[in-house]
């Protein structure tokens, strides 16, 4: 008994502190990778995602970092959403919430070489494949969603405590649209009492060393346009055929895309900063039970637009080009809005949150980033669409930010991937942006009158 303790105790000497005592930094980064691979294994795939399994993962690492409130709403049957509150000393002052969405896009798992939901980790280049591992419109945002909670665990290592509280929510539906998962939300009581003043949202990855930041972004406007015309034998050439009334359209709105795609081509504007216009669908002719009549000119044709507006546009000056050259009834041609989302917030100004100066949160925002060694690039517009707008159209100032740099935005959306060291990166970001907004800041961030917005 006694020669085995003072075995043990001899061993504990030799021992170096730190294995002894608690884990080395490489074993701590090893298991958070391990966190994350966990989460990308979820299904939560559009259209048939498995919330449940990720809500209960979610709250299970909510447990495990420890001193998180956590409630489950489910604001639409079997759509739960996972809310978390990290109390603050003073939870009077406009709190910080910290939103990501647990559904992904799908994916067409026979073009990948690791199946989506493996979250594979190729050895050598260091790069975890799996659907959701990137934070872009066409992937999403799981990497956000377990930095968030990650840098919250070494905060809470470190022994920091918020001033203010700080609340996560892990949210259904954003990539179909938002309605029964963010937009139900904010229209709850839960929202209201969060008393919330500053929102992070997803951004998208960089190609190089700076960090995008998105303070808006463009509205979608979807778009039919229907043409009509004389019916007429395949061999007559005659005017007034609904087939060259529509591509008279056609011509018009693809010089007009051109116009748009030749400023971010040459540099000239960002991505977000033109309208963007993709045809989507094109519907003409007379069907056969094989294909269709080759020698008869239909009476109907009919095509489908995506449109993107960036906050600065005109909207009635464009929507009066779309009735005078792209659909005049001159022309037999009508158009329809299968969407047509609102530019303005609730005030009547573009939705979007000042990046400057005058917004407080930005220069903190700012600062943090640059004390974790990193920085910002200049503000953009996110040319697609994120929950962030419902916070936004209430007034209240969102930021998107993803940080992963040094990362391509893949253009193809099979072999999504996200470095493990950018990933790891990103929570020593998220460390540093989270001490920062969450401490209690002797300024107008935490004056009473902006807590009423
Ligand atoms: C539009 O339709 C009307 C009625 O069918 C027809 O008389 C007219 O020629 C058409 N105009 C054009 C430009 O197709
Ligand atoms: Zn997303």
């Amino acid at each position: 008994m006694a020669a085995a303790a003072a075995a043990l105790l001899l061993l504990a000497l030799l021992l170096p502190v730190s294995a002894a005592a608690s884990p080395s930094p490489s074993d701590d980064a090893e298991a958070a990778v391990s966190r994350f691979q966990e989460y990308l294994r979820i299904d939560t795939a559009q259209p048939a995602p498995d919330y449940a399994a990720a809500a209960a993962f979610l709250r299970g690492q909510a447990d495990d970092v420890g001193g998180l409130e956590a409630r489950t709403l489910e604001l639409a049957a079997g759509k739960p959403l996972l809310l978390l509150r990290w109390p603050g000393r003073r939870p009077s002052l406009p709190s910080v919430l910290l939103n990501s969405h647990t559904d992904v896009v799908p994916s067409e798992p026979h073009k990948w070489d690791h199946p989506p939901f493996s979250a594979a980790l190729d050895e050598a280049s260091g790069r975890i494949y799996a659907r959701g591992s990137q934070a872009s419109p066409n992937f999403d945002m799981k990497c956000v969603g377990m930095q968030y909670l990650e840098a919250i665990r070494r905060l809470r290592g470190a022994g920091f405590i918020p001033d203010r509280n700080i609340y996560l929510t892990f949210v259904p539906d954003e990539e179909i649209g938002g309605h029964e998962g963010i937009e139900a939300f904010v229209a709850s009581k839960e929202f209201k009492d969060m008393n919330v003043g500053l929102v992070l949202d997803e951004g998208l990855p960089s190609l190089g060393e700076e960090y995008r930041v998105f303070y808006g972004e463009r509205s979608p406007w979807w778009l039919s346009i229907k043409a009509r015309g004389a019916p007429g034998h395949g061999a007559k050439l005659y005017d007034g055929s609904a087939m060259e009334n529509l591509m008279k359209s056609v011509e018009a709105i693809r010089r007009f895309r051109t116009s748009q795609f030749d400023l971010v081509k040459s540099g000239a504007k960002a991505e977000g900063d033109v309208v963007s216009v993709n045809f989507v669908y094109l519907k003409a002719g007379t069907p056969t039970p094989t294909g269709f009549v080759m020698n008869l000119q239909p009476s109907e044709a009919e095509i489908g637009l995506d449109i993107r507006l960036p906050p600065g546009v005109h909207t009635e000056a464009f929507e009066k080009r779309l009735a005078e050259e792209w659909a005049p009834s001159s022309r037999n041609l009508t158009f329809e809005f299968k969407q047509k989302a609102s530019v303005p917030d609730k005030f009547g100004k573009p939705a979007i949150t000042a990046a400057d100066n005058s917004n407080p949160w930005w220069p903190l925002l700012e600062e943090a980033v640059k004390r974790a060694g990193a920085k910002l690039g200049k503000p953009e517009i996110f040319p697609a669409s994120t929950d962030a707008r419902y916070f936004r159209e209430l007034g209240l100032p969102a930021f998107g930010f993803s940080p992963m740099a040094n990362t391509p935005t893949l253009l193809h959306d099979h072999n999504e991937f996200l470095s493990k060291d950018e990933y790891l990166k990103g929570i020593e970001i998220y460390e540093s942006i989270i001490r920062t907004l969450a401490t209690l800041k002797d300024s107008y961030v935490d004056d009473e009158s902006r807590a009423e917005l």
